[in-house]
């Protein structure tokens, strides 16, 4: 149904900024229909379950899925299947969705709250298009015992040729509708699984002479996202290291508040999230920072639903209201989740 959104907003923060989001797409008055159904601790609640079947056949009903934050402390002692966090997990790889986009650029006059030199932090403008299905994540793991009786753990890091090239793919496109620069991010000095990826990455760059394709091993790309992350356009990478240099760079951005993500199944169908968790520690006081959910909301727009113009809208109103000064706590502020919603609202 390529008019409704799947809301899953979960737990802690989770509904208090999905709240937001979803207020600014119906003020889009784009015809979008909105269902909302439990996941994580609060489906947990009501269910027994963190995914029941009902959440799941929505979001494949769906055309898009907005998901908040799973993960309850209340929740931390049942067995891993059951807990909260297995949500996130088990949709991700129920709908395929196998490249994660997350994009880092610093909102005007929010240098001050990134922890790099205000004139490193400015120039942030980089996209880190990582890998969501394979590597070490996926690979046989396993604990034993050395014949000289050592404890011993392992865990396979592995991707095939396909797996490689379809995120490869995605990366140039993406640096191809950016600034053309795509950075692909590997360890081949060391790992096997590195030098296939970068044959791969190598036989996909003929498809797109327009982008210039470099590559990077991934202890390099960790300094140079710190020492001069404006030199970045897009970063292609597999899970792991996508995973850590995500982090890095949303604290180069200001708060983990700012950060928004799209896992897409390359087809359409995508999930669009806040990179944050469910922050327990402030859920319920209307101190949650709402511009991850909302600025992934216009992530929705731009690549599950085609549009563009009312996702531009949504990112030039959320810088709008940051120009005006107005900050949540977790960037200096005292503004309220609802009040920096309303901000946005009045931008649009
Ligand atoms: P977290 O991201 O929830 O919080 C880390 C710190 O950042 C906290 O001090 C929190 O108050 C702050 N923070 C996070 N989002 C914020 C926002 N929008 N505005 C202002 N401050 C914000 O990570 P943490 O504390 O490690 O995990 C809490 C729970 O969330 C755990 O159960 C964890 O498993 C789960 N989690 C879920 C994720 C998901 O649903 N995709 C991702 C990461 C963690
Ligand atoms: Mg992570």
């Amino acid at each position: 149904d390529s008019t409704l959104i799947a809301i899953l907003p979960g737990d802690g923060i989770g509904p208090e900024v999905t709240r937001e989001a979803r207020r600014v797409l119906e003020a889009l008055d784009l015809g979008l229909r909105f269902e909302e159904a439990p996941v994580g601790g609060a489906a947990y609640r009501t269910s027994g379950h963190p995914l029941p079947p009902e959440t799941l056949a929505l979001a494949d009903r769906a055309a898009a899925v907005l998901f908040g934050a799973v993960g309850d402390p209340a929740f931390d002692s049942l067995e891993r299947a059951l807990r909260p966090e297995q949500a996130i997990l088990g949709i991700r790889k129920h709908l395929g969705t196998f490249a994660n986009l997350r994009p880092a650029r610093i909102f005007p006059g929010l240098e001050d709250a990134s922890t790099l030199k205000p004139e490193v932090a400015r120039a942030i403008d980089l996209v880190i298009v990582r890998e969501l299905n394979g590597d070490v994540y996926f690979g046989a793991k396993g604990r034993g015992t050395t014949p000289a009786g050592k404890r011993e753990g392992h865990d396979l890091m592995r991707y095939d040729e396909d797996e490689v090239r379809r995120i490869a793919r995605v990366g140039f496109e993406t640096a191809a509708k950016r600034r053309g620069k795509l950075c692909s991010v590997d360890k081949a000095n060391v790992l096997e699984t590195s030098q296939l990826w970068r044959d791969v990455v190598m036989e996909v760059a003929v498809d797109y002479p327009q982008v210039e394709l470099t590559h990077m091993y991934v202890d390099n790309a960790a300094m140079q996202l710190v020492r001069n992350p404006g030199a970045f356009d897009t970063i292609v990478t597999g899970n792991l290291f996508g995973d850590i240099l995500s982090d890095q760079a949303s604290m180069c951005v200001g708060s983990i508040g700012m950060l928004p993500s799209a896992a897409l199944d390359g087809a359409g169908k995508g999930l669009y999230e806040p990179i944050h968790g469910s922050a327990p520690d402030i859920a319920g006081q209307g101190k949650a920072n709402p511009c991850a959910a909302i600025l992934s909301a216009a992530m929705l727009l731009r690549h599950s639903l085609g549009q563009d113009a009312a996702a531009d809208r949504v990112e030039a109103a959320v810088a709008a209201a940051l120009g005006r000064e107005l900050r949540t706590p977790d960037m200096g502020g005292d503004a309220t989740t609802a009040a920096m919603g309303e901000a946005v609202l009045a931008g649009l």
